[in-house]
């Protein structure tokens, strides 16, 4: 048996395979007690605090803000803007938490039945009673964990792109909202409800310490994808692969653009695109970029190779850095390790060893290539020892 048929409280009893069979990108799910006896990794006052420093991504929404309806604010924040917040109808809300707090990240383990490069971030909102940030819907999977206090969610079914939305504000707040039957809860600290891409929904703070956890995931467009899926590809596009016509019949019409000429390209571009290995080392590519490419922070003095092993041999542990990404890929053409944004042909031991986010020993120096891979990590600030943490201005 797989660890992939038991039963998960996390999924409300349901395996991980039901569970993707039956709701995952299709329908919501309510879990209660997904996490029994959940205790908040994190507290408001931080959270607040997070929101104060620069480089954190926090918004601040108020319902009747000084400047008008559905107010949104971008950190950082300062104390006096805490201050003079009223009482009520209002919601913090911090992306990314998990790149700066580890038993944040540590979440992330819970949903290992997904592939981890499918993760994007856990956002964390905070709000008063009443706080709450319009009916509306994502564009991506989500996950939402109650940390404390309570919530009322209310779902309104799944909509199209081109459901209306109010005109003139920040948010992109539903027009209609019509709750469907039986698709109204308050959620207790540890309860928790899946929501698929674009179903609507609305969550409203019912108590003074309401933080709920959005464990969201990433999923490129097919208008992201396509552009950068060329980009990358027409990198390494010699000038001479071009539009051609040898042996095509004599022009009808000079003016015409017949169905010939557009099949030619047509055959240009698919029999270019179809490149199954291209795409992987594209895909593995985007999907490793990290969520703010200025957190991953390179050495300011490189290290070398020996210097790396002596530290390692110390017995220092080396980490996995908040925030960096890593996946790995074996096809006929060899197996690649992504980190980041960029790929690295390595053996497939080492690809599985640097993938899995456990910190680093002497012993896995062991694995062939290991000291001049694991360097480069280094020095690209992909891991990174803890002791260099705090030399670093930007680091968290
Ligand atoms: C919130 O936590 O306030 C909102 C989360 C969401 O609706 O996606
Ligand atoms: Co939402």
């Amino acid at each position: 048996m797989n660890h992939h048929d038991k039963p998960l409280t996390l999924l409300g009893d349901l395996t991980a395979a039901d569970f993707l069979a039956n709701y995952w990108q299709q329908k919501p799910l309510l879990i209660r007690g997904a996490m029994p006896d959940f205790i908040s990794p994190i507290e408001a006052d931080e959270l607040a605090g997070l929101a104060c420093e620069p480089g954190v991504e926090a918004r601040l929404v108020e319902e009747e803000g000084p400047d008008g309806p559905w107010q949104v604010s971008h950190g950082p924040f300062d104390e006096a803007t805490f201050e003079r917040l009223p009482e009520n109808n209002w919601s913090l809300l911090v992306q990314a938490v998990d790149h700066y707090v580890p038993s944040v990240a540590a979440l992330m383990d819970e949903f290992d039945f997904l592939p981890r490069w499918r993760l994007d971030d856990v956002m964390i909102s905070y709000a008063p009673p009443g706080g709450n940030v319009g009916a509306h819907i994502d564009q991506y999977d989500v996950f939402l964990l109650q940390a404390s206090g309570h919530r009322r969610w209310q779902l309104g079914g799944k909509l199209t792109d081109e459901a209306p939305i109010i005109q003139g504000i920040d948010l992109r707040i539903l027009k209609e909202f019509t709750v469907e039957p039986d698709s109204d809860w308050v959620l207790d600290p540890g309860d928790m409800l899946y929501l698929p891409p674009g179903w609507a929904h609305h969550g409203v703070s019912q108590s003074d310490d309401c933080m709920t956890i959005s464990i969201g995931f990433r999923a490129p467009s097919a208008d992201e994808a396509i552009t950068s899926y060329a980009d990358y590809l027409g990198e390494q596009l010699p000038a001479s692969q071009r539009y051609s016509d040898a042996g095509m019949a004599p022009a009808q019409q000079a003016g015409e653009l017949d169905d010939a000429a557009v099949e030619r390209m047509r055959q240009l571009i698919i029999s270019t695109l179809d490149n199954p290995t291209q795409v992987a080392q594209w895909f593995g590519r985007v999907m490793t970029q990290p969520k703010y490419v200025d957190q991953v922070v390179p050495l300011e003095t490189p290290m070398t190779e020996a210097e790396l092993v002596a530290q390692l041999q110390d017995g220092e542990p080396l980490y996995h850095m908040p925030g960096a990404r890593f996946a790995w890929r074996s096809d006929a053409s060899g197996t690649t390790l992504f980190v980041d944004g960029d790929g690295h042909a390595c053996s497939v031991e080492l690809a599985k060893r640097l993938a899995d986010t456990t910190p680093l020993y002497a012993e896995d120096l062991e694995l062939d290539g290991a000291a001049t891979l694991i360097t480069q990590l280094v020095n690209t600030g992909s891991l990174g020892f803890m002791s260099d943490e705090g030399d670093d201005d930007e680091g968290y």
